[in-house]
């Protein structure tokens, strides 16, 4: 298994907080925001993880993160996304990192309470398609928005003006090396981007697609200043749970 953080993109929604550094450098209580996907990773047992940056400051993110030491780790592997092509377009970089491994993705600016082991775990069982991770939200009109019915994941709406359910799809994706072959056939989206939403709805066409839902929270940090206000809450009692 591959991992893979995406931390590219040019973080608007923050501005200007983002004019002179990479969102996912941002602090989060103690950290900055990149260290808890980061973690994650490390905690469900993956130790081959590529960096995937650009926008501001890409070169701050060697200086930050260096060979991994800190996780635990022996190196850590960069790429360099030119522009905002899009998560999709971000993870296409990782490519021939991946080779025929599986792969989990998680964005930069995504927390997840729990260890998301036992789900990575399910998907190394499951061994090919994808997996994705759903959370029930207040505002699920702020995501890409799944529905499952009879156990299965429908078509993912991104972003929907009138929501089908509150289940929002996490930033943490599961794929096999086809994930590669689906965004060649991509095509950018209104706001000029591949989607990862695109990728998701071609596996659930396949009827390749699993999910769980998470129990612990979820929150993506770098959406909004509301957000990001909730990420250091979250991340302090985070801190202060784990100390007992
Ligand atoms: C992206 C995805 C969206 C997903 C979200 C999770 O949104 O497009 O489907 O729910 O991440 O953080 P973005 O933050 O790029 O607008």
């Amino acid at each position: 298994m591959k991992g893979v953080i995406l931390a590219g993109g040019m973080g608007t929604r923050l501005l200007p907080l983002t004019k002179i550094t990479n969102k996912h450098l941002l602090p989060v209580y103690d950290r900055p925001m990149v260290y808890y996907p980061i973690e994650r990773l490390v905690q469900a047992g993956i130790r081959d993880i590529m960096i995937v940056t650009g926008g501001n400051s890409a070169g701050d993110f060697l200086r930050l993160l260096g060979n991994g030491k800190e996780f635990g780790l022996k190196r850590i592997h960069y790429t360099y996304q030119e522009g905002s092509g899009g998560i999709a377009a971000a993870l296409a970089l990782a490519e021939d990192f991946v080779e025929d491994d599986l792969l989990t993705a998680i964005l930069g600016d995504n927390m997840f309470e729990e260890d998301l082991g036992k789900y990575i775990h399910r998907f190394e069982d499951q061994g090919k398609g994808a997996r994705i991770l759903l959370k029930e939200v207040e505002h699920p009109e702020r995501f890409g928005v799944a529905t499952v019915r009879d156990g299965r994941v429908g078509e993912i709406a991104e972003k929907p003006k009138e929501p089908a359910s509150q289940l929002a799809v996490t930033g943490c994706y599961m794929y096999d090396a086809e994930v590669f072959d689906i965004v060649r056939t991509l095509k950018p989206s209104g706001r000029g981007e591949l989607e990862i939403t695109d990728v998701n709805n071609a596996y659930i066409r396949q009827g390749k697609m699993q999910h769980d839902v998470l129990s612990g929270w979820w929150q993506d940090a770098g959406s909004s200043f509301e957000a990001y206000a909730r990420a250091q809450r979250l991340a302090r009692e985070l801190k202060l749970q784990s100390q007992g």
